[in-house]
């Protein structure tokens, strides 16, 4: 392909594997009433969205692929097996099946390596596809019609610290970026994760009885709103700034480099985003956002 390849939307798409049992999807086996309906009414309207747009592949990089030894890209062309949520396995037995983009994988985890990032192709047919990978591609684009490129979260923030994490999914956005541009392709970026994460132990015997889902506690919602105001008003470079300290403070999902990787990737863009969504789950804060770098102001492209 000749023609530059770029990001043509970005999401911030947590993967409470909830709003796909909420959604009752043909793929997963327990069925529900209801539940959750603000955080699914705008996935509705991110995937509208996405709608108007053409792309050729979805990348993805989840905090439940969780590797050690360097970050991994998924390297075989198709996978087909059933993923059963560990903690939620009343609510999520899901029976996947996706293709995988593994010449673009390829293209990052060869652009990465020559940056001096430690990185593996994961090339075991036999391998689980992990649940938020399948959850924030399914909720984006339930038909499966476009290839994945599945990335690990190497878990630096545990293993080393916050600040080693930092700088390495800096490091891979940018190369995520360079390599789509080499590419050639269209691509739709996904970050994985809710905002604040402490959750509740306990559930309740109907789980979708939404008199029991509020925030945990008032503090994590004041970080979640500081950070999504800050998103809003196109304070991107800042919300990275900030990240290691919400990480801390509100034990938030994007610990697994998920976040800082997707604005790195977008180069911290400072045009207002499409805001579709806040909601809880089990406590835990989730927002939904849509950049659209093509549109004039960035946000929705209609
Ligand atoms: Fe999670």
């Amino acid at each position: 392909m000749s023609e530059k390849g770029r990001i043509v939307a970005a999401a911030l798409a947590p993967h409470p594997p909830h709003l796909v049992y909420a959604e009752n999807p043909p793929q997963n086996e327990p069925s529900a009433e209801c539940g959750w309906e603000q955080l699914r009414w705008g996935y509705e309207k991110l995937r509208r969205d996405l709608a108007d747009i053409e792309f050729d592949t979805i990348v993805v990089l989840s905090p439940h692929w969780q590797t050690y030894v360097g970050t991994h890209f998924l390297g075989v062309p198709h996978f087909k097996s059933l993923s059963v949520d560990p903690v939620f396995p009343n609510l999520f037995r899901f029976h996947y099946e996706m293709d995988v983009d593994v010449d673009l994988a390829r293209m990052m985890h060869d652009e990465a390596a020559d940056n001096g990032l430690v990185v593996k192709m994961m090339e075991n047919p036999d391998f689980r596809v992990d649940y938020g990978t399948i959850v924030s591609c399914h909720l984006s684009n339930p038909s499966w019609d476009k290839p994945i490129v599945g990335i690990s979260s190497n878990r630096s923030t545990s293993y080393y610290s916050v600040e080693v994490m930092q700088e390495q999914a800096r490091e891979l956005g940018r190369i995520t970026r360079e390599a789509i541009e080499k590419s050639g392709k269209r691509v739709l970026l996904l970050a994985s994760n809710s905002l604040s994460h402490r959750h509740f132990t306990t559930e309740a015997s109907v789980p979708e009885d939404m008199s029991h889902e509020h925030i945990y506690n008032h503090h994590q919602y004041l970080w979640d709103m500081r950070v999504i105001e800050m998103l809003r008003s196109g304070k991107t470079q800042e919300v990275v700034d900030i990240m290691p300290e919400f990480i801390e403070q509100a034990v938030s999902e994007s610990d697994a480099g998920s976040f800082t990787w997707l604005l790195s990737a977008l180069d911290y863009p400072r045009f207002e985003p499409e805001f579709y969504a806040y909601g809880t789950v089990i406590g835990t804060g989730n927002a939904i956002f849509g950049w659209y770098p093509d549109s004039e102001e960035g946000g929705s492209p209609q």
